[in-house]
């Protein structure tokens, strides 16, 4: 039986087999599989992996991580009201997914706790206001949810969770 209470998330590399990931969103296999590695190369994003001392090269899950601007406008009301009249900056965790074998053992719950305690590592440098999260879908907005993140607009499936809760 393989574990996954001694997970390990690191930077995607060349270690990690790709080819095989499969969580049940097309987009999401094949965004690992064809895009994440030129992504990094070029800055645009950072992949972080997850795999099990077990299998060290079988992705358990990933996320990407990169940074967006929010305008006032798109924020909620009674928090644009408490900000500066500028963009604010966050943190935006793009595309987060877990493999079929995987699911249901807590894996994603630690994907977004890792991107989380990443953020707020390097937010004491670089201001980062909140963690905004694209949901794939309405499944996802639910998971996403419960951790206490909360709809940016009624338009798109973006959540946002203020830094300052932790
Ligand atoms: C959604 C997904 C990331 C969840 O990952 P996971 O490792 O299976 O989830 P976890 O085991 O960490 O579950 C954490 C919590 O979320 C809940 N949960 C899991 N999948 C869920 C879903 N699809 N919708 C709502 N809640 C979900 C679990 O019940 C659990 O709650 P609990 O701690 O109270 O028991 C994963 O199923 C997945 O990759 N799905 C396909 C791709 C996708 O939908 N990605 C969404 C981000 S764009």
């Amino acid at each position: 039986m393989t574990g996954y209470h001694n997970l390990v998330i690191e930077p995607l590399s060349s270690t990690h087999s790709r080819p095989n990931f499969q969580c049940g969103v097309e987009s999401l296999d094949n965004y690992l599989k064809k895009q994440a590695k030129q992504d990094v190369k070029r800055r645009i994003s950072r992949v972080f992996i997850a795999t099990t001392p077990e299998s060290p090269s079988t992705v358990a899950g990933y996320y990407t991580l990169s940074t967006l601007s929010i305008e006032l406008n798109q924020l909620p009301a009674e928090v644009a009201r408490k900000l500066p009249r500028h963009p604010i900056p966050a943190a935006l965790i793009g595309r987060l997914a877990v493999s079929e074998q995987a699911q249901g053992f807590g894996v994603g719950k630690m994907l977004l706790m890792d991107a989380i305690k990443r953020t707020l590592g390097i937010s004491d440098e670089i201001a980062i206001y909140a963690m905004v999260v694209d949901a794939i879908d309405e499944r996802a907005e639910h998971f996403y949810q419960q951790f206490g993140f909360s709809s940016l607009s009624s338009e798109n499936r973006r959540l946002f969770l203020p830094l300052k809760s932790f």
